[in-house]
């Protein structure tokens, strides 16, 4: 089958259908010029996820960390949503019972204006006491950049802030799986621009699938997901949705 009789074969799903979930990783935002974790120019070439992404690391070094944070969000605050972001947030208003969830903590989803998204990892636009002090809320939105001040400093107690994303070894919140866990019950479940690597987001579209519904990968190469789908589709994520949205709109 190629690609063409493949997105054929996915828009047929599709029609009719009201639950759909979307899985999608930094594969979706690489259009917009966000770096991958994991590719030839990926982050995790050029740094080691412990040296920045762990408590351990904050705990060591949090300006370090905080800097590369900071220059991420000033990265981040120049990029726009891409033609994928846009065709995840048109399907967020169609399909009457839609979920979004999103590994990526750059905040183009939400600025696509998508519904329904569930942030796995968290984002890099929120900020949270490192100390949990008592007057501070649990997670607050900052979007400013640059932070005038390296670690940035909390509003309620003058302590340090650390930025709002799940780092490597720290859980899932809670509220956040058993959220997730209820958009697999599902008629299509894709995933969308990620390596599958990190778990447990990698383990969604296999349990998906075990709960009877119809699984794709939409990414650029294969990855240790594309043989436990139902259909694997390779190419950017930008051509591959707008092709289907143009499937579905039932325009050439
Ligand atoms: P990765 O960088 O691991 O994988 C990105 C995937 O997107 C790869 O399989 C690429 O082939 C694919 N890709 C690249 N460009 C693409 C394009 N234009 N269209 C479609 N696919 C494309 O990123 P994630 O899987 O998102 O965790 O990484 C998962 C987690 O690992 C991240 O959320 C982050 C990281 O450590 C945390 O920050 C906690």
């Amino acid at each position: 089958m190629n690609n063409a009789d493949r997105l054929q074969t996915v828009a047929d799903r599709l029609r009719d259908k009201r639950r759909v979930t979307v899985l999608t990783g930094a594969g979706v935002s690489a259009a917009s010029g966000v770096p991958t974790f994991r590719g030839p120019d990926g982050l995790w070439k050029k740094q080691r996820p412990e040296t920045l992404a762990t408590a351990d690391a904050f705990r060591r070094d949090p300006r370090v960390v905080w800097e590369w944070y900071d220059w991420r969000r000033q990265v981040l605050s120049t990029k726009v949503p891409n033609r994928a972001h846009e065709v995840l947030a048109a399907w967020s208003e169609r399909f009457p019972n839609f979920t979004l969830i999103t590994q990526n903590v750059d905040g183009l989803h939400e600025r696509a204006g998508t519904r329904n998204l569930i942030r796995f990892h968290g984002s890099i636009w929120e900020v949270l006491c490192w100390d949990r002090c008592a007057n501070a809320p649990g997670r607050w939105w900052d979007d400013t950049v640059p932070f005038p001040q390296i670690p940035p400093s909390c509003p309620h107690c003058g302590g340090m802030l650390r930025p709002g994303v799940v780092w490597f070894g720290e859980p899932i919140d809670p509220d956040v799986i058993a959220k997730s866990t209820d958009a697999l019950d599902c008629d299509v479940f894709f995933t969308v621009g990620t390596s599958a690597q990190v778990f447990p987001a990698a383990a969604l579209a296999h349990e998906a699938r075990h709960r009877g519904a119809f699984t794709v990968e939409l990414n650029l190469e294969s990855t240790p997901s594309s043989n436990a789908v139902d259909l694997s589709v390779q190419g950017p994520a930008t051509d591959l949705l707008q092709t289907l949205e143009e499937l579905l709109l039932g325009r050439p």
